[in-house]
Formats: structure tokens, sequence, C-alpha cells
């Protein structure tokens, strides 16, 4: 049984496959219509979320299949205090795959030991977000027609942000990359995603706390919110917040071939005026992330058109 916790649970082989699906699947729609018929997807999210819940539903539904779940933790009987693997036992009697967001790291590594039915992992915490990953590899490869041969900066709280670990870690994996991680120094990228995935695989990287001194040299600047949720205190949360705002006025020190990227939402991190910029692709990410979710959903239910 096929289950997505880590991005790195699947091949760059089976990522191109998925890919390629995605690709047919935004030519010709119509073809999928069907596929998963009489296939039921729950969405267990016991976190907020907008666009991965949205668009995990919107894939089944497209994919002709139902889907059923919850959208915060005070509606289901987390509430009542039943455990992640209680609830996940007794789903994976309900529905034929399970897609989850947590926000305890390893949540879906605990659903593992009593699902029946696939699971995938939509956010555990501050760890990974293999399939905001995998639009993000869909938007890259529309966007600048490689996976190869880049200059990434990573903008933003990377010591939080679960959507930087799981790209780092599948970036890694294609040659050529080269990473900019730009941040404040409280919110630097944890040692477990620098060391296994940077450092140890001999990848080039640069750090800066300055994101007007390196926007001029990369080909994407993926820019993340600072993750409220996940401070201590509210204090540090405030004096963080602002670190990094991208404006029309940076944007003219970069390059014409450069790609803004977010995963949303964002809070102020990306001027609104920014959203015009021709460079500016994070809403066609966030409509990728439809496209490559189908393409998902049908490889771990073993489903062909
Ligand atoms: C991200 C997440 O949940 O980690 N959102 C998303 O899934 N698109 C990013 C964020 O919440 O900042």
């Amino acid at each position: 049984m096929k289950n997505l916790i880590n991005i790195l649970d699947l091949s760059v082989e089976e990522i191109d496959s998925l890919i390629k699906v995605a690709d047919d699947i935004i030519a010709d729609p119509e073809k999928y219509n069907e596929v998963c018929r009489h296939k039921i997807l729950a969405t267990l999210f016991f976190e907020p979320s907008t666009r991965t819940r949205l668009s995990f539903e919107s894939a089944m539904l497209s994919l002709g299949g139902q889907v059923l779940g919850f959208s915060e933790a005070s509606s289901s009987s987390a509430a009542k205090g039943e455990s992640v693997a209680d609830t996940i036992a007794v789903v994976s009697g309900y529905a034929d795959i399970i897609a989850m967001r947590h926000p305890k790291e390893g949540a879906p590594h605990v659903a593992l030991t009593r699902s029946t039915v696939p699971i995938i992992n939509a956010g555990d915490g501050g760890h990974f977000h293999p399939t905001q990953t995998l639009t993000d590899l869909l938007t890259i490869s529309h966007e600048k027609g490689r996976l190869n041969n880049l200059k990434i900066g990573v903008c933003g709280d990377l010591k939080f942000g679960r959507t930087v670990h799981s790209l780092i870690a599948a970036m890694s994996r294609y040659t050529g990359i080269e990473f900019v991680l730009i941040s404040p120094v409280e919110l630097k990228l944890p040692s477990f995603v620098k060391k296994d995935y940077i450092k140890d695989k001999g990848i080039p990287y640069y750090q800066s706390t300055n994101l007007d001194d390196v926007i001029g040299d990369l080909d994407i600047l993926y820019m993340t919110r600072v993750q409220r949720e996940r401070f201590f205190n509210e204090e540090d949360y405030l004096r963080l917040k602002d670190s990094y705002i991208l404006t029309e006025e940076k944007m003219k020190k970069a390059s014409p071939d450069l790609r803004v990227m977010h995963p949303l939402p964002r809070v102020n991190e990306i001027s609104t005026a920014v959203d015009s910029d021709p460079r500016a692709c994070y809403f066609k990410q966030a409509r990728y992330g439809k496209f490559i979710r189908m393409a998902l959903i049908m490889d771990m239910l073993g489903v062909t058109v």
C-alpha cells in the first residue's frame, strides 16, 4: 500500500510521472471525470486550511469520487480526547484514502500504524508538507521549463515553514541546484533539513538576512509567512512577522526571468501590488495544486485512465 508522509517517499521518476499525468489532466480534464467513481477520500484536518483541503476535495470530485471529513479538530472526536490512532482506525473503514493535517510533527506516522487505507500527509506541524511540494514542482516545471539548474531563494520563516522543508528535500535530488536561505537569525532553517538535504549532499548554499542583497541572483524566490501558530510567545511573532516584505521596488532588482512563489496564505510578506507583476505566480501555483493532487490520488488508488 502506498502512503505519502515525506516527499522522499516518492522517487524522482515517480514525481516525473505524476507531473506528466497532471499535465495530461490540464490538457484534457474530461478524460478523468469518472476514474474514481465510487471511491471516497477522507480529509481529516486537525489544523486550519483553505487550499490544501479544498484542492484535495476538488481533485477527488473532479475524478468522479466523493469526499467526507472534518475541517477542524473541534468538530471531531479529537475534542473529546480521542487519539489520532483511534480516529484513523475508524475512518479507514469509511474511506478508500485519507488526507490528514495535524499540528503535531509525526502524527501521520501514528496514523500509519492503524490505517488500512493509504495515508497522505497534508502537513504535520513544523515538519513536512509533501503535497505542497508536488504543487511547487509542477509550478516550477511549467514556469521555468525545468527542475534542474536553478538558484532557489527561500525567504521568511525557514524554521517552522514545513513547505520549505519539503521543497528543499525534493529539490536536493535534482542537478545544478543552489539554495539561498533568507531569514532572520531566529528563524533559520533547522539542522534536520540543512544537514540532511543540503550539507550532506554537497549542495551549494548561501545564507543571508537581507533579501535586497540576493534577489538579483535568483531564478525562483519562494516567499513564506511567519508561522504565528508555532511561536511560543506573541512578542517574538510581532517582532519578526514583517521581517521581509516583497515590494515592487524590490522586484526592480530581480531578473526578468525570476518567478515568485508562495504556498499561501499570504499575510504581509508580499505587497498586493506585486500580484500583477508577470513574474508573480503564487495564484497559478495554488491552481496547480488541484491537478497534481488528482494525479496523486489516482496513483495511490492504483487507478488509470
Ligand atoms: C502552508 C502550510 O499549511 O504549511 N499552506 C498551504 O498548505 N498552502 C503554508 C502556511 O500555512 O504558511
